[in-house]
């Protein structure tokens, strides 16, 4: 029987080009929905820029332009990537759309009527100069458990976890001001109240890898906790959605995040004649997502609790990958292996990095490596080596039997010897 299937990839942040880390989940992916289609199954592969937040609003400010601007070209620069590596999404949409607002007060309305949303004052530091709210990432100071100087707005280098507001000489890396103490008003998803559903589907079901659910059941599922409230609001400035009942506060960027799955297939469904309900309101449509393991609990906790409480079709599958090192080591700036996509394709083919990946990746959570000199040597003995090779060899027989007229002579592949092959990787 023929299956439908709808497949999405994490939504790649606004703020940053597209590089290889990257490149393995959506080539992953891309291969998978290939694979679907050869297997005679509908399958429709969607996503989106996930386009808010903080880091836009304050981007879009030092260059001055508008983050409507900023996200437009950004999202130019991630769709030319993906295409220079043939990763071919049926629809590829923005978070900053009209679908997704649509969307996040759909869901939201589901939330207030549960009764699953509260509000609580809470305490955050302020940059009287950049003017806006700080997120941990955006505060460095002195850890307040072991005096280790410059440490990050969460958690020290000595294993300590904190409140930004806890830091000593807290600094904002925004500015390099002197952050303040202010309190406002969040608002909170009460996720204990879901507790219920969710071991259910996380215990029970088959949406996730073996590896997932124990992790989830041992961590965030044991018994003697409590599921933390989730802060899914932010006050004014944000560049976001605004909350309808809530005015000055904005939805958390992962609150319409994961929502831009939906609204993104919604934009799909509205180009292409397509019932909307037939892909996330009805059971006979599998929907897969696949996505790192950094933003696992976004995606087993958080977003199947909306999906549920909104009345939407859950996930089928979480396909979860691990990260990509480079030479053994985590991707770094400074060494030269954090290989944007514009940058490798300058330089190599994509299909050898397409195969490459396909030969590493494993159904399993494990991170993968890139070895660049194995990269090399599999591109050259299985690509150029088995391949081209074949082909060559094909080739001369069809040119013996005068199908060389109907396929024009490649010098390359008619005189490729194994000897005089060339390093094809271009690196
Ligand atoms: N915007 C969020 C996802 C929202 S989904 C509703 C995000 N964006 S991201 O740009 O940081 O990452 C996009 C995807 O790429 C994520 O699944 C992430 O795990 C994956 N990767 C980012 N860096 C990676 C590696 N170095 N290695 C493997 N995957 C990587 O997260």
């Amino acid at each position: 029987m023929t299956r439908q299937i709808l497949v999405t990839s994490a939504l790649p942040y606004a703020n940053g080009p597209i590089h290889i880390g990257h490149l393995v989940e959506y080539i992953q992916t891309d291969i998978w929905v290939r694979y679907q289609r050869l297997a005679g199954n509908r399958c429709v592969y969607i996503c989106a820029d996930d386009t808010h937040g903080t880091a836009i609003m304050i981007r879009a400010k030092k260059e001055g332009r508008s983050e409507e601007e900023l996200i437009a070209d950004m999202s130019g620069q991630h769709q030319r990537d993906f295409d220079g590596f043939h990763v071919e999404f049926d629809h590829y949409g923005s978070t900053h759309s009209e679908e997704n607002r649509g969307q996040c007060h759909f869901i939201w309305k589901a939330l207030r009527e549960n009764g699953l949303v509260t509000e609580k004052l809470i305490e955050q530091l302020y940059d009287p100069e950049a003017e806006t709210f700080l997120a941990d990432r955006f505060v460095r100071g002195t850890c307040p458990v072991s005096g280790h100087k410059d440490q990050p707005g969460d958690n020290c280098v000595c294993g300590a976890t904190y409140s930004p507001t806890e830091l000593i000489d807290p600094v904002s890396t925004l500015s390099g001001a002197t952050p303040e103490i202010r309190s406002a008003v969040h608002l909170f998803v009460q996720l204990e109240k879901l507790r219920e559903f969710l071991s259910d589907w996380i215990e029970n079901g088959d949406a996730l890898q073996k590896e997932t659910a124990n992790y989830l059941k041992g961590y965030f599922l044991a018994e003697d906790k409590e599921l933390r409230d989730w802060d899914i609001s932010r006050p004014a400035p944000y560049f976001g959605f605004e909350i309808p009942d809530s005015p000055g506060n904005y939805w958390y960027v992962w609150f319409d995040a994961p929502i831009g799955y939906i609204s993104s297939t919604e934009q799909w469904c509205k180009l292409n004649g397509e019932s909307f309900d037939d892909w996330w309101r009805s059971e006979s449509t599998e929907i897969h997502h696949f996505i790192g393991k950094d933003i696992t609990y976004f995606h087993t906790l958080f977003w199947p609790g909306m999906l549920h409480t909104a009345g939407y079709q859950l996930p089928t599958k979480v396909h979860i990958h691990g990260f990509l090192n480079v030479d053994g080591e985590k991707m770094s700036k400074s060494k030269g292996t954090l290989i944007t996509a514009e940058t490798y394709l300058k330089h190599a083919e994509p299909d050898f990095l397409r195969y490459y990946y396909a030969t590493k990746l494993t159904p399993r959570v494990e991170d993968l490596d890139l070895g660049i000199q194995e990269f090399v040597d599999k591109v050259n003995s299985d690509l150029v080596g088995k391949v081209v090779n074949l082909a060559s060899r094909v080739g001369k027989f069809a040119g013996l039997t005068g199908l060389s007229e109907t396929y024009p002579d490649d010098g390359a592949f008619r005189k490729g010897s194994r000897g005089g092959q060339r390093d094809r990787t271009g690196l």
